[in-house]
């Protein structure tokens, strides 16, 4: 078994004390000496005390702890055999991602994690969970509609407390700097502010079920090719202005139990060690009162990852040495690491524990999943955050009294595609197709088993609907040659440690849909990939629908968005480049086949991320950030903007001018006049809008105002100095449909958590 995202070098070189002591002594933290008597359990526990503020309930409990309590907390294992260096700790559940043994004595339970943001995951082993998965964070974020992200993490965080877990390590928000990252399907795109807002509305759901979740990779964790060592280099108040904010914003709308730090470095430091990072940055300027993890594998010292701001090491088994066990205690002896330190670790996890109602709603594996009703939450998801990329001569919707209908490729017989590495949730029925590869990690390939091609039959029961898989591009091209319409699938599978190589649609999928392009003008391209790719094809071919990663029940959604029966309202939440030429790094740095290579990534781009970055630099993308079609039309007028209470506030009329119902997402840019950003123009604010045909609705946006400053690392404020902006409504950021006015701005001060200061 190959082991997951481990470096061959780390796994040899992990001691067999750990793996021995582990499972000789799974209470006892690895490396402490005999651990001294337990104390009896109280006869009175003040902690429990629901009336008392959390923060007082975790100072009563730590302050009952014995020391080699304090320590368990702080030490967490695998929940799965580490190749054949380990076994499981028994207590933990089957192939999950962790476990903290928690005090029982104490009535403080026992912690168990589970991956991640699409869903309840599994590890790799004989045995998979399996449970409803949602469309991809990409696919979420392209509904622009933060209610839909809060119903999918309340979906998947009844799903884990059901499955017995009571942490979620879901809330990735990585800005997607680069469309070729492994990860940008489980993340939310390239904009800090529709990024934050809708991964912190998922944590909000998922939290809602008392369970913890935690905002990760903390940070720039942005591409996987080398991220165990990379150093990303990036100036300090450019991160604030666009990672950082990402994270900055949806900790503030979630206040998310906790945060995981990165692989990699940043400026030098690992992450997790990073004093920068997690004691200036969160725990300081954000006011962050929750525990930091480790990434699995992540943690590379005692003494400085604890005094920098580490609360715990996670699955310890990755990691060169259970830096936070006996290691800790010694330095906590030796006073290298303040016994305040430790207090304040064990502090931060219990008090969250209690903020979340962790303690006292115990979970238990075993409960009932309403799969059904789950299917739907992540159908509508993926209705909802399809993107119509292209609808020329309005072939879409398909009508129902079609003849002949040619699916052509994607595996559409069998399911859908899904991203691989640790989110992978398995569905329930097994998996679609059997036997692909890679079958190791970061795979297995899973196709969900909804098929397109079920559903657009059932869609369209008078038609005669022929497959093809789409391996031989010549007799796709003759069975595409005499339908009324031919429907393309095109898939692209990337992972977890898995960049994609280039942008181009892997296994000459390009090819097939020119060659069934050539035979069959009629024809659409339905592509589920992680992120953007380029299309050579695309003036060939009148209609693109571009379903992301669509969940376990994509295949219906699919068909309901090319029938018609949703009117697709997604936009695009990256910009779809039209080469790699137009990246700020046309290559991507490090070497995916050396992982021990120590290199640098230089983000020089700063925050000119996506869009910003193609702005600045006049670059013409292939689909622009927010682009999205529909089948009917909307009309924007009415544009304005005024400052009340220190606040922009933007209002303009939304209508529906076509004959269908549907949704809109205008969205508000804003532009400096009288100043300079790092490009011209960032995403202020949008509205998703409900329209019956001939209905108009005004829409009231009120503007984040760091959204309109720029940070001063020096002083650690926000700053806004008093002149014009141009405040622009359209339906892109191309400016499409653009209508725009000119505002004054206030001078403005902010401190770091975006509060208003005295001038
Ligand atoms: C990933 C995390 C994940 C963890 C536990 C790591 O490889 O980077 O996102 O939560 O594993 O499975």
């Amino acid at each position: 078994m190959r082991l997951r995202h481990l470096n061959p070098a780390v796994a040899t070189a992990r001691t067999v004390l750990v793996t021995a002591l582990a499972a000789a002594l799974p209470l006892l933290a690895p490396g402490a000496h005999a651990a001294p008597a337990v104390p009896p359990e109280p006869a009175v526990k003040p902690w429990l005390d629901r009336a008392l503020g959390a923060d007082e309930r975790a100072r009563l409990a730590v302050k009952a702890m014995t020391q080699q309590e304090k320590l368990r907390w702080v030490l967490a294992y695998f929940g799965n055999d580490f190749g054949t260096k380990s076994k499981k700790i028994a207590e933990a559940l089957p192939q999950s991602a962790g476990y903290i043994p928690g005090t029982p004595r104490l009535g403080l339970p026992a912690l168990f994690e589970t991956d991640a943001g699409l869903g309840v995951a599994s590890q790799s082993g004989p045995k998979v969970r399996e449970r409803t998965a949602l469309p991809s964070g990409l696919a979420t974020a392209s509904t622009w509609d933060p209610k839909v992200a809060y119903a999918g993490g309340a979906m998947i965080g009844r799903e884990a407390r059901a499955s017995g877990f009571n942490v979620m390590l879901a809330g990735g928000v990585n800005l997607q700097r680069d469309p070729r990252n492994g990860r940008n399907f489980e993340y939310a795109g390239e904009d800090p502010l529709l990024a934050g807002s809708m991964v912190g509305q998922a944590i909000k759901g998922i939290e809602s079920n008392n369970i913890i979740s935690t905002l990760k990779h903390f940070v720039l964790n942005d591409q996987e090719t080398g991220r165990n060592e990379l150093d990303a280099r990036i100036d300090k108040a450019a991160l604030r202005m666009s990672d950082l904010l990402a994270m900055e914003l949806a900790l503030e709308q979630s206040d998310a139990g906790s945060v995981m730090c990165a692989y990699n470095r940043l400026n030098g430091p690992y992450t997790c060690e990073s004093s920068y990072l997690l004691n200036d940055v969160l725990k300081r300027d954000w006011g962050f009162r929750g525990f930091v993890m480790s990434d699995w594998g992540a943690t590379h010292s005692t003494v400085a990852a604890a005094n920098n701001g580490l609360d715990q090491q996670s699955g310890h088994e990755f990691d060169k040495s259970p830096y936070f066990g006996g290691a800790l205690e010694e330095a906590i002896k030796t006073g290298a690491v303040p016994q305040a330190r430790l207090d304040d670790m064990v502090h931060r996890i219990v008090r969250t524990m209690f903020a979340k109602g962790v303690a006292e709603h115990p979970v238990k594996e075993g409960g009932a999943i309403d799969f059904a009703a789950h299917g739907v939450v992540s159908r509508q998801t993926a209705e909802e955050g399809m993107v119509l990329l292209k609808n020329e001569g309005r072939i879409l919707p398909l009508a129902k009294d079609l003849r002949t209908i040619a699916v052509i490729g994607g595996r559409a017989d069998a399911g859908v595609l899904s991203g691989g590495g640790s989110s992978q949730v398995y569905p329930v029925g097994g998996l679609a197709v059997k036997g692909l590869k890679p079958d190791t990690w970061p795979g297995p390939v899973v196709y969900y088993p909804s098929s397109p091609l079920r559903a657009i039959r059932a869609q369209a029961p008078n038609a005669r609907v022929v497959y093809d898989d789409g391996t031989d591009p010549e007799r796709a091209a003759r069975v595409a040659s005499g339908a009324d319409v031919a429907v393309v699938f095109a898939t692209q599978w990337i992972g977890e440690a898995n960049d994609a190589e280039t942008l181009a649609l892997p296994d000459r999928q390009d090819d097939l849909i020119a060659r069934v392009a050539g035979a069959n003008a009629r024809t659409v391209v339905v592509l589920e990939t992680g992120g953007p790719v380029t299309m050579p094809w695309l003036a060939r071919v009148p209609a693109v629908l571009e379903a992301w990663y669509p969940g376990t029940s994509g295949g219906e959604a699919i068909a309901n968005v090319l029938f018609g029966a949703v009117n697709p309202s997604g936009h695009l939440p990256a910009t779809f480049p039209a080469s790699e030429q137009q990246l700020p790094r046309p290559k991507l740095d490090g070497d995916p086949k050396n992982p021990d290579l120590q290199f640098a990534v230089d983000y020089f781009e700063g925050a000119a991320v996506g869009y910003k970055w193609f702005d600045l630099k006049g670059h013409k993308p292939l689909f622009p950030f927010g682009h999205g079609l529909s089948y009917t039309t909307f009309a924007y007028s009415g544009l304005s903007g005024r400052v009340l209470d220190g606040r922009l506030q933007v209002r303009f009329k939304v209508t529906n001018t076509g004959n269908l119902a549907g949704k809109d997402v205008p969205q508000v840019y804003v532009s400096p006049l009288s100043t300079k950003w790092e490009a011209p123009k960032r995403l202020a604010g949008w509205g998703k809008v409900a329209l019956q045909p001939g209905e108009t609705k005004e829409v009231a946006v009120t503007v984040e105002p760091r959204v309109l400053a720029m940070f001063d690392e020096k002083s650690r404020t926000w700053r806004t100095p008093k002149g014009r902006v141009k405040l622009i409504l359209a339906e892109d950021a191309a400016g499409t449909g653009a209508s725009s006015v000119t505002i004054e701005l206030p001078a403005s001060r902010l401190d770091a958590r975006g509060r208003k200061l005295a001038r």
